[in-house]
């Protein structure tokens, strides 16, 4: 029997009440802000699409090696009947997992874009007849509900995106995914880890450009929803390592001095010639800190795998 079930548990408002808060304030802060979730709209998914294929951006391909890898070791290690991934997005590499999980029963996809789950889920329900897709339209930094599915779960935030989260951001996602787990269930995690400087920046300003146009898409997004008037040429994209909390930021430098009109907000907004508006922060790991942030959320490190390269990490935890 195959099946496909959709719950959605975000309002169609939620969305846009979120943006606005997360506009104003990044906008009115100093240093200015934008967060990256803003970035995923049809024009940035696919723009992320493209950059998973630069030869300078790495992550992708390190994490796909590994599960590719590991994928009999951690079906082996979980037993999971249900997997949740969280911002599952196109759940391309999740496939190659769902290969080896012979026992599994329900595919939990969660993401906010319904039109990247159900392509998604319709792909794997014809190949996998016999599982059960329960995709949940809900935004995983929020307090989520799982369905009620058999155990054991396995949780799986794939593609290094935890490190999109700050420090405090971080410690609380976690404490609410160790609040969603039960003995005998697993977190999956993929992060991206700490190394020389050039290959970090080449990966968030590659020579094609197409991080660049990635990066002012959030621009575009926030003229589009809330009727800004940006002018995306007049920015200027870099990525900045910061060596003190080993991540890298995107930024957009204004070019000139301007003032943009948010409308929606009833908000104008000065930028200086050469002021930077921090729209990413992508934090790079090493097994300790992981080790220390998942303890501290009440799970135990029990496995971590590395590319050949050592460039990127899968963990898996079990609750403590
Ligand atoms: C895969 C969403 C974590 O931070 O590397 C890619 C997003 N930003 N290039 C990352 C991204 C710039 C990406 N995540």
């Amino acid at each position: 029997m195959t099946s496909l079930h959709v719950t959605r548990t975000l309002p169609e408002d939620a969305t846009d009440a979120a943006l606005r808060a997360d506009v104003r304030r990044g906008l009115t802060s100093t240093p200015k802000t934008l967060p990256p979730k803003w970035f995923y709209d049809a024009r940035g998914s696919e723009l992320f699409e493209r950059i998973t294929e630069l030869p300078e951006y790495y992550p992708t391909r390190a994490e796909r090696e590994i599960l590719l890898a590991r994928a009999g070791e951690i079906a082996a290690a979980t037993g999971a009947r249900t997997l949740v991934e969280l911002g599952s997005g196109s759940s391309e590499k999740t496939r190659h997992l769902i290969d080896a999980l012979t026992a599994l029963r329900v595919y939990v996809p969660v993401d906010v874009s319904e039109s990247a789950l159900t392509q998604a889920a319709r792909a794997l329900i014809e190949e996998r007849p016999g599982l059960a897709v329960h995709a949940l339209i809900a935004d995983f930094t929020a307090d989520l509900t799982l369905p009620s599915t058999p155990g054991p779960r396995l949780l799986a935030f794939l593609g290094g995106t935890i490190g999109n989260l700050l420090p405090a951001e971080r410690a609380a996602f976690l404490a609410s995914v160790r609040r969603l787990l039960s003995p005998g269930d697993t977190l999956l995690l993929g992060t991206d880890l700490v190394k020389d400087e050039r290959t970090l920046v080449h990966a968030y300003d590659d020579a094609a450009g197409v991080t660049a146009e990635f990066d002012k898409n959030v621009l575009a997004v926030v003229n589009r929803e809330l009727g800004a008037d940006f002018d995306p040429a007049a920015f200027d994209h870099l990525a900045v390592w910061d060596a003190r909390h080993e991540w890298i930021e995107m930024r957009l430098r204004a070019r000139t001095a301007q003032t943009v009109k948010v409308p929606a907000l009833d908000l104008a907004v000065d930028f200086a010639a050469g002021e930077e508006l921090r729209t990413e922060v992508s934090a790079k790991f090493r097994k300790s800190g992981v080790m220390a942030e998942v303890a501290a959320a009440g799970l135990e490190l029990t496995h971590w795998w590395t590319d050949t390269a050592g460039r990127f990490a899968l963990s898996l935890s079990t609750v403590r």
